[in-house]
């Protein structure tokens, strides 16, 4: 398995350290356009080897594509991140054109790799991908339900006042501050409803806490987030690579799924060695019908900036 990792930022090195940890993959190769970078990153994750165990080779690349060339799966980190204040929406403008050049680049040298988009705004970016590309749609997928589940099980379990392993929840839904849709009639721990145990008013903060996950740590931090981005990267990866047919909620083409067309957005899917093996059609109520319909207007308005660049 030769992974290749687009943006050596902190979320593609973050990726990249997870993937190694994980030791399922013979070779990760990053990959930057700062002259130096993604080797430097590379040798020092290298120096980890031995102090973590893993026998995954890294290695760093200055916009060589020619080095990432039989691919079997890409990530796409590369743009700009958000800086406190700011919407993912607002970045369409630099990061549309990045990932459609770095898109195009991957493709040239691996003709069947699946490419994972991480990208912001990711719905967005996925859904250019798909346009451009000429990939077949099991083949790009987009990074933000998983994470976006990460969040709400760590706000699930500070309400619970539980560890996160006793929790279970997914949010599907746009990967944006207010497209999220966190499942809380789902949710659950240890297979009895949250909504046993946690009130509904404390409920709607969980919720409120979940959508604007990143855009705390945004704030926090100055910059976007990277430890649960590169995480939940490193999930999908695995589940490709190893053909573990998990599920996770990413961003998929729909094509009449969940009555919704022509867009990308976060919907449960299950994940093996063709990428989205299967899209799964859960069944959702009223209220989680509305959200996911306004979620998908959210995305589709934000698609619409697209127009000169697909
Ligand atoms: C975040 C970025 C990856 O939510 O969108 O942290």
């Amino acid at each position: 398995m030769k992974i290749t990792v687009v943006g050596a930022g902190a979320v593609g090195a973050s990726c990249a350290e997870y993937i190694a940890i994980k030791n399922f993959a013979s070779e990760v190769v990053l990959i930057d356009i700062k002259e130096g970078f993604a080797e430097g990153k590379a040798m020092d994750l290298m120096q980890c080897a031995s102090l973590n165990g893993f026998d995954t080779k890294i290695t760093g690349a200055t916009n060589d594509y020619s080095k990432t060339a039989g691919s079997d799966i890409a990530v796409i980190t590369s743009g700009i991140p958000r800086k406190p204040g700011m919407t993912r929406e607002e970045l369409i403008g630099i990061n549309a054109g990045i990932v459609k050049e770095v898109s195009s680049n991957l493709i040239k040298h691996s003709p069947n790799t699946i490419i994972i988009v991480v990208s912001n705004p990711m719905d967005t970016m996925t859904y250019l991908v798909h346009k451009t590309s000429g990939l077949p749609k099991n083949r790009i997928i987009g990074m933000g339900g998983a994470l976006d589940s990460a969040r709400f099980k760590y706000r699930l379990a500070e309400a619970l006042d539980c560890p996160t392993s006793d929790v279970d929840g997914m949010v599907i839904g746009g990967h944006s501050d207010t497209g999220m849709v966190p499942l809380i009639h789902k949710a659950a721990r240890n297979s009895v409803k949250v909504s046993e145990y946690i009130s509904a008013e404390r409920m709607q903060k969980v919720v409120e806490d979940t959508k604007v996950g990143g855009a705390t740590l945004t704030k926090l931090l100055g910059t976007s987030a990277w430890y649960a981005p590169g995480a939940a990267v490193s999930g999908l990866v695995q589940a490709i690579a190893c053909d573990q047919k998990k599920m996770f909620p990413c961003s998929a083409l729909l094509e009449g799924e969940y009555g919704l067309n022509d867009l990308s957005i976060g919907v449960p899917v299950v994940l093996g060695k063709n990428g989205i093996e299967r899209i799964v059609e859960i069944e959702l109520n009223d209220e989680e019908k509305v959200k996911l319909a306004e979620s998908a207007e959210g995305v589709k308005k934000t698609n619409a900036l697209l127009d000169g660049v697909i």
